[in-house]
């Protein structure tokens, strides 16, 4: 019996290993888990209204506009495009069951909250020639799925459950991630994630090809009954998360994710203490 130790050459275990390490060695600036979030100033604290953008724009001011009809793009092009400047998106983490229970594991980043009353996020899926979205397939059959937030601390493990496994494939063992029973919803919370919704399908609208009316996405309405947060990552009155603690990761176009590194605030105007600004400042442009 003979025993092998080390990858075939051209085995995927061995590319895999190699392509992270050259883009180990590539980075920049290794990653410090531990620096905390600056609280800056924003960009132009002594903006006044009328002031328009900061002298940043000056760079771009004169740089020509280039311009895509969307309709004589490729759905590549247009998609590596609208990726890498609809940023950054946050990164739903969803967990479903199919009908016969197998688990299942992916990130998607067409995702957004909807709205609070109720309280609704969304989800899209893109359907591939090569085989469907079992996330999308499950939760149209089990009408439930959990979305957990990704922190930095296990970004890996969830980008490893993108991998496009055949259905019978459980992407919780290829990621190494725990599953959290839930409390109103079948599939599990991932435990590992500071901040899980259990939900409810609300209503799902499949979007058609303009040209060929083939399904090429489904939006999905998700109505978040219960959520799960770590108390470790909540702010002082215990009813709202402190960035700094979630250190949620976006995703941006291609292969590329972000961190939240600093954050400012700035005041939103009320009417009452501006009005009297705003009509001097109508006034002079008459
Ligand atoms: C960060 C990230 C975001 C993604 N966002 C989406 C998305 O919004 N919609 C989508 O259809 N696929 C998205 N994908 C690809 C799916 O995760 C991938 O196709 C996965 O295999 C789907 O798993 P499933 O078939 O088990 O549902 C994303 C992948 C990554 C790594």
């Amino acid at each position: 019996m003979s025993f092998r130790l080390l990858p075939r050459p051209h085995s995927p275990l061995l590319s895999y290993v190699s392509s992270t390490l050259f883009r180990r060695w590539n980075s920049s600036a290794p990653f410090n888990p531990h620096k905390p979030l600056q609280w800056t100033s924003s960009p132009s604290p002594g903006w006044k209204l009328g002031d328009g953008a900061s002298k940043a724009f000056s760079e771009h001011e004169h740089a020509l506009r280039k311009t895509w009809d969307l309709d004589k793009m490729s759905t590549t092009d247009s998609y590596k495009l609208l990726t890498s400047a609809i940023i950054p998106r946050p990164v739903a983490f969803v967990s479903t069951l199919a009908e016969d229970g197998t688990p299942n594991l992916a990130p998607f980043s067409y995702f957004s909250m909807v709205s609070h009353n109720p309280p609704l996020l969304s989800v899209s899926f893109s359907l591939s020639s090569r085989r469907p979205k079992d996330t999308r397939e499950n939760i149209l059959a089990t009408k439930e799925f959990t979305v957990n937030i990704i922190s930095e601390h296990f970004i890996e493990a969830a980008n490893a459950t993108a991998v496009e496994a055949p259905a019978n494939v459980d992407e919780w063992i290829i990621s190494g991630l725990t599953m959290e029973p839930s409390s109103l919803v079948k599939p599990a919370c991932v435990k590992e994630s500071l901040f899980s919704m259990e939900c409810q399908l609300h209503f799902a609208h499949d979007i058609l090809d303009l040209e060929n009316s083939n399904i090429t996405n489904t939006l999905v309405l998700g109505l978040i009954k219960q959520v799960h947060a770590k108390e470790s990552i909540l702010s002082k009155n215990g009813m709202v998360v402190d960035p700094g603690k979630l250190r949620p990761v976006a995703r941006l176009g291609g292969n590329t994710y972000a961190r939240l590194t600093d954050t400012f605030d700035v005041p939103r105007p009320a009417w009452k203490e501006v009005r009297d600004a705003v009509n001097e400042l109508v006034g002079r442009q008459r």
